[in-house]
């Protein structure tokens, strides 16, 4: 009898993190039954991953609404996926990361009696403010889940100082870096997005130093925004020398006050996000990248890309530490000093932009499949 595997997950992240795992899944079809649900927590954002690494979801729930709220946005996931695991019946569900759909899904898996998986588990901050709600959610999903993939051997050990069982967490590296081998190999031989990136050669100023900017998380709506887009039209002005590229997040409050703040300034390029083959050529082309993703944290130190994170707080200290992630808050005083730092000392961005690879080696999904092997 072939295991049942159902693999969930709603934004783009999670997409991206989770498809090379349902394609090495899909090579193993002689032991694993392998179906994919996507509760569409994003659509447009998740359609574009989809679209790239051609999967096509067994089931779409279709979930998104404007401007959504996260209480019937975690009501809807739970009772949408009854029928689903009810109908399907998963020996395994796997679930990915700290968002809305992986804290709901979670949840709904342990009810239909399945074993839970959780890929990029045991990342923490210890402060439930930050990221919000994303701390809770991921602690949540460590509590109910029952087996845990971490990325890394910190992330193990915030997992067993919460008396998680060690037999129970595999290491396995980050399968963000899983996602940018199968890009780099998809775009060189079959020329994929070849289009987008012709367009986005347009749109650069190769006689400037270019600075990449994304930002979404949910405790920097409202002033903290205000804050980033102040300093980022003050850094625009001041240094006619570099371009700011923004690819600008759908959620309504992060396009209200990046659009209102920074539309048309000169050095400023407000772009739709882009998809992810194309973000990852932007990011190789970027002098230094703004932002306060998690994945952007994760895929920087292996393109050799210097970060300042906008966010108190990170979940993912390994790139700190490895000098090419810099924590600047909201602060616009700060986002500016340390932005300038990094366009005039030369030294100081030489020693944050050297490779480093401390999220994997772009072999976790087969260790993940390895493990469910054996169980
Ligand atoms: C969500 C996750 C966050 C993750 C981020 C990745 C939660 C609570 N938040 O935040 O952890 O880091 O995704 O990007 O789970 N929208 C669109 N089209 C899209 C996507 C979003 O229009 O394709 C708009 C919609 O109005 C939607 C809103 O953005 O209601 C918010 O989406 P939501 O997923 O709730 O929050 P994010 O800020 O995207
Ligand atoms: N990304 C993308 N297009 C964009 C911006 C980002 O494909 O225009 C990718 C990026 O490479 C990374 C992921 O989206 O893999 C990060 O998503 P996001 O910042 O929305 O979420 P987080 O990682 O913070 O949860």
């Amino acid at each position: 009898m072939k295991k049942k595997n159902l693999i969930i997950f709603g934004t783009r992240p999670e997409a991206i993190k989770m498809a090379p795992l349902v394609k090495q899944f899909q090579k193993h079809h002689d032991v694993f039954e392998t179906r994919v649900c996507i509760t569409a927590q994003h659509r447009e954002m998740l359609d574009q991953v989809l679209e790239f690494f051609e999967i096509t979801p067994d089931y779409d729930m279709n979930l998104m609404k404007p401007n959504q709220n996260l209480y019937t946005l975690t009501a809807d996931i739970i009772t949408g996926l009854k029928p689903i695991l009810e109908e399907f019946k998963p020996d395994f569900v796997y679930v990915h990361g700290d968002t809305t759909t992986t804290m709901a899904s979670s949840i709904a898996s342990f009810y239909s009696g399945a074993k839970v998986c959780h890929v990029e588990a045991g990342l923490r901050t210890f402060n439930k403010r930050s990221p919000f709600p994303e701390e809770v959610n991921r602690s949540v999903a460590g509590s109910i889940c029952d087996y845990h993939f971490s990325p890394t051997t910190t992330s193990k050990s915030n997992l067993l100082k919460e008396n998680i069982s060690g037999e129970s967490i595999l290491v396995t590296g980050n399968t963000v870096i899983d996602a940018l081998h199968f890009s780099s190999k998809k775009v060189t031989y079959d020329n994929y997005g070849d289009d987008e990136i012709t367009i986005l050669k347009e749109v650069v100023d190769a006689s400037k130093k270019l600075v990449l900017v994304t930002g979404h998380r949910r405790e920097n709506h409202g002033q903290g925004f205000i804050n980033i887009c102040t300093a980022l039209k003050e850094i625009a002005e001041t240094n006619p020398n570099i371009q700011i590229i923004y690819p600008v997040h759908l959620n309504p409050n992060v396009q209200k006050p990046v659009y209102e703040l920074l539309d048309g300034i000169n050095n400023v390029k407000l772009i739709s996000p882009l998809s992810y083959p194309a973000f990852v050529w932007l990011m190789n082309q970027s002098y230094l990248i703004i932002t306060d993703s998690g994945g952007v944290q994760e895929e920087a130190p292996s393109l050799g890309k210097p970060v300042l994170v906008m966010r108190d707080t990170t979940e993912r200290p390994e790139a700190v530490e490895a000098g090419t992630v810099i924590l600047v808050g909201t602060n616009t005083s700060r986002i500016i000093k340390e932005t300038q730092e990094l366009i005039d000392n030369s030294k100081k961005y030489d020693s944050m932009s050297s490779l480093h690879n401390p999220y994997g080696d772009g072999k976790a999904c087969e260790r993940i499949i390895e493990f469910v092997s054996n169980l």
